[in-house]
């Protein structure tokens, strides 16, 4: 049972790592052990708090040592859609709409926009996604003194020791997120999270679904 919830976490978050390959930007690795020399621990293990329900978060987040973006990030449970708003750094706005359903669509608006669908076959993270995280200790990252967690090799998860929000979280794949707004319960009009026509089109031809790969 871990480990086919595990596996659902490593694909809820895989758009993240498709995003990388869709718009063929370099990786690197992150590099990272369980035994931090920074990382100071505790008597006791705090367990990570759940995901609020419904809120929004702007993102800044950094790819790799070259590539930056900022992320509107609006996380619906009740609604199964967790949207992510990215502003390339100098560059284009993309769409990245996931549904509970497995389905998620990745677009750009205007000239020559683009719409990628992916079926990822499960759905958008749970609000406990992180329930048996393991617990690595406490470190100040951002200016914040933050419990720090770990899950499956794949998600590194700071939590604000004193106010219990998400502070930063990174990939293993080196995508690093560092929250710098967190309303809960703030909700996306659902105007916004509708995908245009052109990504319920056939493709002219079957190069066309992967044209988004050039942006
Ligand atoms: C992005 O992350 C890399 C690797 O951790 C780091 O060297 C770099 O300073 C970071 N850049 C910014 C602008 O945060
Ligand atoms: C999943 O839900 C979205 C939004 O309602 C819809 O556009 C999409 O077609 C659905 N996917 C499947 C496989 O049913
Ligand atoms: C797809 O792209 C390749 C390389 O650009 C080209 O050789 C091929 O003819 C294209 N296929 C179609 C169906 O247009």
């Amino acid at each position: 049972m871990t480990t086919h919830m595990d596996n659902g976490i490593k694909t809820a978050f895989q758009a993240f790592s498709i995003l990388i390959f869709l718009l063929q930007l370099p990786n690197h690795l992150a590099f990272r052990t369980n035994n931090e020399p920074w990382l100071t621990t505790t008597e006791t293990k705090p367990t990570p708090t759940p995901w609020p329900k419904q809120f929004h978060a702007l993102l800044y987040m950094n790819l790799t040592t070259t590539h930056l973006q900022l992320s509107d990030l609006w996380y619906d449970w009740p609604k199964g859609r967790n949207v992510n708003i990215f502003q390339k750094q100098l560059g284009i706005v993309l769409y990245d709409i996931e549904w509970n359903n497995g389905t998620s669509f990745y677009y750009t608006l205007g000239d020559n926009a683009q719409c990628q669908t992916v079926d990822f076959g499960v759905g958008i993270p749970r609000p406990d996604f992180l329930d048996g995280a393991h617990y690595l200790g406490r470190v100040v990252t951002d200016g914040f003194l933050c419990d720090v967690w770990e899950k499956v090799d794949f998600i590194w998860y700071y939590e604000d020791v004193v106010t219990k929000r998400p502070v930063r979280w990174d990939f293993y794949d080196g995508i690093s997120s560092h929250v710098m707004t967190f309303e809960i319960g703030a909700v996306l009009p659902d105007s916004v999270v509708q995908a245009p026509a052109y990504c319920f089109t056939e493709p002219a031809d079957e190069n066309a679904s992967s044209t988004l790969a050039k942006v």
